[in-house]
C-alpha cells in the first residue's frame, strides 16, 4: 500500500459534512460582509513569498515546498495566501475594476512543519483581505468578521487578542529599546532568539522555550513605543470594537510570525486545540502592496485554519444530513417502474436512490435506513395496478398511498421541508 504523505490528510465522507458546513458558513458570512471571492493558483514563483512573506520568517527559511520546475524556474506551493492575493490585486488592476477591494479565498496551503494535532503540512485556510483603506473602522470590521466566524460556528471559549506592532516610523526605536533591554542576557537565550535578534527582534516574543521566559518577561512592549499616529489608530480600533460589543484582550506578545505586519495584529485563540490554539490570525500590512510592485496601498486581513475550525466545532453544530428519498421496488414490474420514477425524482431536484441490483425487500429497507432516507417509496405490483405508490415516512413509520402522477411533487415537498445543513 502507498500511504498518504506525512502531514497530509484524506477528508473522508462523513467528516466532509463538517467541512462543507464550515466552508458554507464562511462563504455566506464573507458575502454578507461584502467580500468577493478570488481564486489564485496553488503554485507561484518562489520570489513572491521570499519578498512578500519575508526572508526572515520560518516559512521562507525552512518550510516552503520550493523546487526548480522543468523549465528551470524556481517555484513553490503557496505557504499562505496573502502575497498571492496582493499579486492578483496588482496584476489585474482590481483597484479599478472592483466596487470594493474586499476579497476572500479558500484553499490548501503547504508548509513543511513538524506535524501534530492542529498542525499539518497541507492545511486549508479561509483568507480575507481588504485593500486601500486605512481607517481603524476597517480594522474593526475585519476583526468583527473574524470573531463572527468563530462565534457563529458555535465555538465556545474563544478569545480575541489584539496588539499593535507600530510602523516603520516608530518600530526602530522599539527594536533598539528591546535589544538594549536584552543586553548581556541575549547570550542566555535560545539559538532561535539569537538569530531573531539579528533579523527581526520582535519575534523574540514568539519564543516558547521555558528557560527564556523570565528574560522575555522583562522586555519592553511595542505599545509603549508607538508614534502618535499609530497610538491614535490603535485606540480607534479598540473603541470601535467596544462600540459593537466585541470582547478583546491586549497582549504585547502578539507579534505574529510574518514580516509584513504594521500597526494592528490580532488572533482568535480556541480552547481544546492544545499547543496549536490559534484558530485564526491576521493584521495590517500597509507597505506590502507597494513592496510587491503596486501603488502605495494600505491593507489588512486575516486567515483562519479550516482544520482548526472543524476540530473546534461543537457537537451541537447543525451539520445535518441532506434529506433523501429511497425507492423500494417489488418484483420485476416494480423495478421497471421504480427505475423511471428514480430519474423523474432526480430531474425534479430530489436526492433519490434505489438498489440497482435486484435485492429482497428487507435488504432494500436496510439500505434505506443506512442512507438515513427521510421517505421511502414502495413500488410494487399491487400499487402499480391501482396507479399508486406507497410513501413511508421513515421517522414516524406512517404510510400512505399516493397517485403515481402526484409522486414527484409530493416527495419533493416532503424532502424539501426537511433539508438539513441550515445556517
Ligand atoms: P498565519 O498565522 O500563518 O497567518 O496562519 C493563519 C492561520 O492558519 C493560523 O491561525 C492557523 O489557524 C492556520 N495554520 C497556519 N499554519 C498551519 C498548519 N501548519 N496547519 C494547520 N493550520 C495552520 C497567515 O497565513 C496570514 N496570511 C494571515 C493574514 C492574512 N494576514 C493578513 N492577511
Amino acid at each position: 500500500m502507498i500511504a498518504a504523505i506525512r502531514g497530509t490528510h484524506d477528508i473522508l465522507p462523513g467528516e466532509v459534512d463538517k467541512w462543507q458546513y464550515v466552508e458554507r458558513y464562511a462563504r455566506t458570512l464573507c458575502e454578507r460582509y461584502g467580500y468577493a471571492e478570488l481564486r489564485t493558483p496553488v503554485i507561484e514563483r518562489e520570489e513572491l513569498f521570499a519578498k512578500g512573506t519575508g526572508e526572515s520568517t520560518d516559512i521562507v527559511q525552512k518550510e516552503m515546498y520550493a523546487f526548480t520546475d522543468k523549465g528551470g524556474e524556481r517555484v513553490t506551493l503557496r505557504p499562505e495566501a496573502t502575497p498571492s492575493m496582493v499579486r492578483a490585486y496588482i496584476e489585474h488592476n482590481l483597484e479599478h475594476t472592483l466596487p470594493a477591494a474586499k476579497l476572500y479565498a479558500m484553499g490548501p496551503m503547504f508548509r513543511y512543519e513538524r506535524p501534530q494535532k492542529g498542525r499539518y503540512r497541507q492545511f486549508h485556510q479561509l483568507d480575507v483581505e481588504v485593500f486601500g483603506m486605512e481607517d481603524p473602522a476597517v480594522d474593526a470590521e475585519v476583526i468583527d468578521l473574524a470573531w463572527s466566524l468563530v462565534t457563529g460556528l458555535g465555538i465556545a471559549q474563544a478569545e480575541l487578542v489584539v496588539n499593535s506592532v507600530g510602523c516603520p516610523a516608530c518600530r526602530p526605536a522599539f527594536q533598539q529599546a528591546l535589544l538594549a533591554a536584552l543586553g548581556d542576557n541575549l547570550a542566555k537565550l535560545c539559538g532561535d532568539c539569537q538569530r531573531r535578534s539579528a533579523t527581526n527582534p520582535l519575534r523574540i516574543y514568539d519564543c516558547k522555550v521555558p528557560a527564556d521566559q523570565p528574560i522575555i518577561d522583562g522586555l519592553p512592549h511595542s505599545v509603549d513605543y508607538l508614534c502618535d499616529a499609530c497610538a491614535t489608530h490603535f485606540a480607534g480600533v479598540k473603541s470601535h470594537l467596544d462600540a459593537i460589543g466585541i470582547p478583546w484582550t491586549q497582549s504585547h506578545r502578539l507579534v505574529r510570525g510574518l514580516d509584513y505586519y504594521v500597526r494592528t495584529t490580532f488572533e482568535v485563540l480556541g480552547q481544546a486545540l492544545g499547543a496549536q490554539n490559534a484558530l485564526l490570525g491576521g493584521g495590517r500590512y500597509d507597505g506590502l502592496v507597494k513592496k510587491l510592485g503596486g501603488a502605495d496601498k494600505a491593507a489588512i486581513g486575516f486567515a483562519a485554519g479550516l482544520e482548526r475550525l472543524v476540530l473546534a466545532l461543537p457537537e451541537s453544530a447543525p451539520i445535518g444530513t441532506p434529506a433523501r428519498a429511497f425507492i423500494v421496488a417489488i418484483g420485476e414490474d416494480g423495478r421497471a417502474a421504480a427505475w423511471t420514477l428514480l430519474r423523474a425524482l432526480r430531474q425534479a431536484g430530489v436526492p433519490a436512490q434505489m438498489e440497482l441490483e435486484a435485492r429482497g425487500v428487507r435488504s432494500q429497507f436496510k439500505r434505506a435506513d443506512r442512507l438515513a432516507a427521510r421517505v421511502t417509496l414502495i413500488v410494487g405490483g399491487d400499487e402499480l395496478a391501482r396507479g399508486e405508490v406507497t410513501l413511508r415516512d421513515m421517522a414516524t413509520g406512517e404510510q400512505r398511498a399516493i397517485a403515481r402522477d402526484a409522486v414527484v411533487t409530493t416527495v419533493r415537498d416532503a424532502v424539501a421541508s426537511t433539508v438539513g445543513n441550515k445556517l
